[in-house]
């Protein structure tokens, strides 16, 4: 039989799953390790990290799927998007990666901005400048680390550097090149024109193909250690978030994803590129040949349920030791207990600042309208809602700019959850799938590596093959015009706390 690898670099740990060219996942295997906060507000991994979870996670699912070296055709990578990996002209690690979720480049923002100036960056890279991208990660360790910027001959994004150690070969390809600020979105090319503007050397950058092309082949030392065979393609892969869109099928006009993992994120796929004139959600290049896609991104949305359990949910989490429950489904749970609106309880889910929609780093997390009456189970009913409030505030910029919404694939955590995904259904207010693999990004980078080593002629064709609907789930009435009602309120209270936010921010 033929089969394919997936990983997926991700932030709280690499997952290798191995899968036969029907579909089927054959083997897992998942490696965590931690995310390391020097600051507050600063976020980093130790690339190396990467790499020797990634070889841990494919040699062990090789090991457990008992396939033989010759019959892995291809493999393929997803990661966390946006995350710099500086390295040096020999190829070493200059210092850890400053990661997607990470706040501390504001100055270099308002710099990009004033430097180029909001309207050539829509034009040249289809994007603002956001704390969490690549470029202004790039102008930080300038200003503050000048002898590491000295040294700097390449930069890449996680997933590319994983495949380099694999391969020996320099690459990225068009979707996670799309995150970095210097991608030209609209023609798949690295902007020379902002480059040269802020005076970064293009050379720093390497090669870029379509997630789907081949991108290298596994070294002698490297095949030895997967328990692969020397030269077995290595295609280029794809962001995570685009992975798990191909994973989920969402490849045509009218498919929406929306993948509650650490990070929320509302996807759109796009036949042509789109530039949201406000520029509150990203324009990006998907990982299906010659399309794009629209992403509204919250930073906290597993993040602040996996918060309130290790800090206000205690009381569940030794509940679950005891009995051996998931502490979520505890909380989730109790929240279901609650009626709709927590009675007035409402969250802020903004622990990290947030993306879309405000693009304010200095935003914080908030309990308002908590009275007498509110118990624990309103804070976790709360807590998921709040969250899901700010999935929508993606959802209705996607409805404002007339994106085309056939249905919404729910993924991640949030999707498999019953209570989350009714929740989503809700306060959406539309109806809510799930596929066949909830594997997600791997799964995608397993089916670009499928179509990488033409065991399917495209990516489109594989996935009509390979992902199918599992569940069904309908938004209720009463509870949307329940929602349609609170929604508003939650609408209200940013931009009432956001001078408060800034001030707070300067006393810390
Ligand atoms: C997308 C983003 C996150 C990361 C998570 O812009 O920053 O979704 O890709 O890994």
């Amino acid at each position: 039989m033929n089969y394919v690898i997936g990983c997926d670099v991700g932030t709280s740990g690499t997952k290798a799953i191995v899968v036969s060219e029907s579909g089927k996942i054959f083997s897992k295997v998942t490696v965590e390790y931690p995310m390391e906060t020097p600051h507050p507000g600063w976020a980093e991994q130790n690339p190396e990290m990467w790499v020797k979870a990634a070889f841990r996670a494919i040699s062990g699912a090789v090991k457990k799927a008992r396939v033989s070296a010759a019959e892995v055709k291809a493999l393929g990578f997803s990661g966390q998007m946006h995350s710099s990996v500086f390295l040096d002209k020999n190829g070493k690690v200059l210092r850890p990666a400053l990661l997607w979720c990470d706040t501390r480049t504001h100055a270099e923002c308002v710099e990009i901005t004033r430097k180029v100036g909001e309207s050539r960056l829509r034009q040249w890279v289809s994007n603002p400048a956001l704390e969490g991208f690549t470029l202004p990660k790039i102008l930080w360790v300038k200003k503050h680390e000048p002898r590491v910027y000295d040294k700097i001959a390449q930069v890449l994004m996680p997933k590319d550097y994983v495949r380099y150690k694999l391969t020996g070969v320099l690459g990225t390809e068009v979707s996670d090149a799309a995150g970095t600020l210097y991608f030209d979105v609209k023609n798949r090319r690295w902007s020379k024109e902002l480059l040269e503007k802020l005076g970064i050397p293009v050379a720093w950058f390497p090669q870029v193909v379509e997630s789907q092309q081949v991108c290298g082949h596994l070294t002698p030392e490297a095949a030895r250690q997967l328990g692969l065979k020397a030269g077995t393609p290595v295609v280029g892969g794809g962001a995570d978030n685009t992975c798990g869109a191909v994973g989920n099928g969402i490849i045509q006009s009218g498919d929406v994803m929306a993948s509650l993992g650490t990070s929320g994120v509302f996807f759109a796929h796009c036949d042509r590129v789109k530039v949201d004139p406000g520029l509150r959600v990203h324009s990006f290049c998907h990982s299906v040949p010659q399309k794009w896609y629209l992403m509204g991104v919250m930073l906290s949305a597993g993040m602040s349920l996996r918060w309130y359990r290790d800090s206000l949910g205690l009381a569940e989490k030794e509940l679950g030791e005891k009995t051996g429950k998931d502490p979520y489904n505890i909380l989730s749970g109790e929240a279901e207990k609650v009626p709709a609106g927590s009675e007035g309880l409402i969250f802020l889910p903004y622990l990290m600042g947030e993306r879309t929609p405000h693009r304010d780093a200095h935003a914080r997390a908030v309990f308002v309208g908590a009275s007498a009456r509110h118990g624990r189970a309103h804070f976790a009913r709360a807590v998921f809602e709040g969250i899901t409030f700010g999935m929508r505030d993606s959802l209705e910029i996607f409805r404002e700019l007339q994106v085309p919404i056939r249905r919404v694939v729910a993924t991640g955590g949030g999707a498999v959850s019953p209570f989350w995904r009714q929740l989503q259904a809700d306060i959406y207010g539309e109806e809510v799938v799930t596929v066949n693999s909830q594997e997600g990004p791997a799964y995608g980078a397993a089916i670009l590596a499928m179509v990488g080593s033409k065991l399917y002629p495209s990516v489109s064709v594989a996935c009509s093959k390979l992902v199918r609907v599992a569940s069904r789930t309908s938004p209720r009435k009463a509870q949307v015009r329940v929602y349609d009602e609170w929604y508003p309120e939650f609408r209200k209270l940013y931009p009432a706390l956001k001078d408060s936010f800034r001030t707070i921010q300067r006393h810390l």
